[in-house]
């Protein structure tokens, strides 16, 4: 199917100045007011490093609300589907959200949830001498749970079970590759599941038959402000050799 078989009625082929960003492809200290000749589908993010956009892809929360290019979420689906699957059964579908009232829907529900789920870690928080890091990572996930909405495209990752089994092991490594290519174009994106709560409601709201639950939700745009490397443990501490000691 060409990308044009998806696009939601109405969308516009050629990116407008308000849709590109920090693509990536910016020079140091050029001017911020963003350009539609910035983004070119074709090149944008082929010229990454595969080992350094893996070491600074993370969970970006803060983005702006500007439309993405629909031909820019086909490429980054398109990185997913060469993800591998068990006998290469490849059983990824995926449900990009763009509507506002489509969008508005699910963060209503997404941020009553979340902030259910919240609630322990925020009086957690309130100890002084409580994770810096974490604190950060808490404030980052709150406001996209108030920010969904804005989102300009909310990306749901669902696929085919198998003998009445969701293939999660199947969809997380297309969702990471989804992940990977958002960084290799300048997408801001991030991983977030606690949608599942919901997805009675939600499956059929977005037209996913039982048989294709939704796994992972992506809500993906235009990065606000920088990112750097995300923090993680050190290899050393996690790799042993011939036997975990
Ligand atoms: C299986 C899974 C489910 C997740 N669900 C959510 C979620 O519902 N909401 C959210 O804000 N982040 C969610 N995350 C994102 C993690 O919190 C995020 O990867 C972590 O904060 C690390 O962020 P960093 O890469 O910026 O360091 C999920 C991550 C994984 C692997």
């Amino acid at each position: 199917m060409s990308a044009a078989g998806k696009r939601p009625t109405g969308a516009r082929s050629e990116p407008q100045a308000s849709e590109v960003g920090d693509a990536g492809k910016r020079p140091k200290g050029a001017r911020s007011e963003p350009q539609a000749s910035e983004v070119d589908v074709e090149t944008i993010g082929e010229d990454v490093p595969l080992l350094e956009g893996i070491r600074t892809a993370r969970a970006i929360r803060r983005l702006r609300p500007d439309p993405v290019p629909p031909e820019l979420i086909r490429k980054v689906c398109e990185a997913g589907t060469f993800a591998p699957s068990g006998g290469n059964r490849q059983p990824w579908v995926f449900v990009a959200v763009t509507e506002a009232e489509r969008r508005a829907w699910v963060a209503e529900r997404y941020r009553k949830v979340f902030h259910q789920y919240i609630a322990p870690a925020l009086e957690a928080a309130k100890a002084p001498d409580f994770p810096d890091a974490k604190r950060r990572n808490m404030r980052a996930a709150l406001h996209l749970a108030d920010h969904l909405h804005e989102a300009p495209v909310l990306l749901f990752v669902a696929g085919w079970k198998r003998r009445g089994e969701t293939q999660v092991q199947a969809l997380f490594p297309c969702i990471q590759n989804v992940l990977l290519a958002c960084r290799a174009v300048g997408l801001g994106a991030s991983l977030t599941t606690l949608h599942l709560s919901f997805a009675e409601e939600l499956d059929p709201y977005l037209g996913l038959p039982p048989e294709q639950p939704s796994c992972a939700m992506l809500p993906i745009g235009w990065p606000l402000g920088k990112h750097g490397r995300p923090p993680r443990r050190s290899v050393d501490e996690c790799l042993h050799w011939e036997r975990f000691q």
